[in-house]
């Protein structure tokens, strides 16, 4: 099975401004040194990327925006392009969030031509899936799933280089986490989906993220498990003690 480098992302979601953000940084940066084999992002809003990316220089943290457009550029009031993020220092993108899917109107066409559009780029997604609690109780975990994971994976090379982010909805800011083993679970099942596309190898090298009330105090549970390869972490993401505390999930 291929070495998968566990990924610890915190998504800022609509908090900090570029101020903020350098101060937080630089204490997080304080705390996590001389950690080794973890892959730490942050996406901060899009605001505060320039102030993050300089915060961040000559440390190995990486930089993600939350979303983007998918057209090169043009008459798209409000939108970011891709190019726009890779020059300001993102090398990762979060793309398809619950909250845009629920409360922007993103659809499974729009995220897939958004991680096409990303991975054009050299941006790496970081592309959500999930289900509601309604989804879950109506017994559609799986058709869910497996719908977002298809269609927003539709027409990729076995070569992509993203990761995926199991979120359920329902765990997201409510302090209900899945248990590990409910997260294991989808995880597999995921695992299992990308064996038949795009390919056995992209399923086994692919990292696949659990997100929904990720703490410290939960984080190693998860990471016990075989098909977690890491964690997309909203609140606990917002202070440096606790981001920190997630990214130490070895010591
Ligand atoms: P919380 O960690 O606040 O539940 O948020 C999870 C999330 O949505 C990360 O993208």
């Amino acid at each position: 099975m291929a070495e998968r480098k566990p990924v610890i992302a915190g998504n800022w979601k609509m908090f900090k401004t570029g101020s903020e953000a350098k101060s937080f940084l630089a204490e997080l940066k304080g705390k996590i040194s001389g950690v080794q084999g973890v892959e730490v992002v942050v996406a901060p809003p899009f605001t505060a990327l320039a102030q993050a990316a300089e915060a961040i220089k000559g440390s190995a943290i990486g930089l993600a925006a939350q979303n983007l457009h998918w057209e090169e550029q043009g008459a798209f009031t409000g939108e970011i392009a891709p190019a726009m993020l890779k020059d300001v220092g993102c090398g990762y993108v979060i793309i398809g969030h619950s909250e845009r899917r629920q409360f922007f109107g993103e659809s499974d066409e729009s995220v897939n031509r958004k991680v096409k559009a990303a991975l054009k780029h050299g941006l790496i997604p970081i592309m959500c899936v999930g289900e509601t609690l309604a989804e879950r109780e109506g017994g559609k975990i799986k058709e869910v799933i497996e719908r977002q994971v298809r269609k927003g994976l539709d027409g990729l090379g076995a070569d992509a280089n993203l990761i995926l982010a199991y979120e359920p909805v329902w765990a997201i800011g409510t302090g209900k986490t899945a248990s590990p083993e409910q997260a294991e679970e989808v995880h597999l099942m995921i695992r299992e989906l990308l064996k038949q596309t795009p390919g056995p190898d992209f399923s086994s090298r692919t990292r696949i993220l659990y997100g929904g009330s990720v703490k410290a105090d939960n984080i190693k549970s998860l990471m016990a498990k075989p098909n977690i390869d890491g964690a997309l972490v909203g609140g606990a993401a917002l202070k440096a003690d606790s981001f920190s505390g997630i990214i130490r999930f070895k010591d």
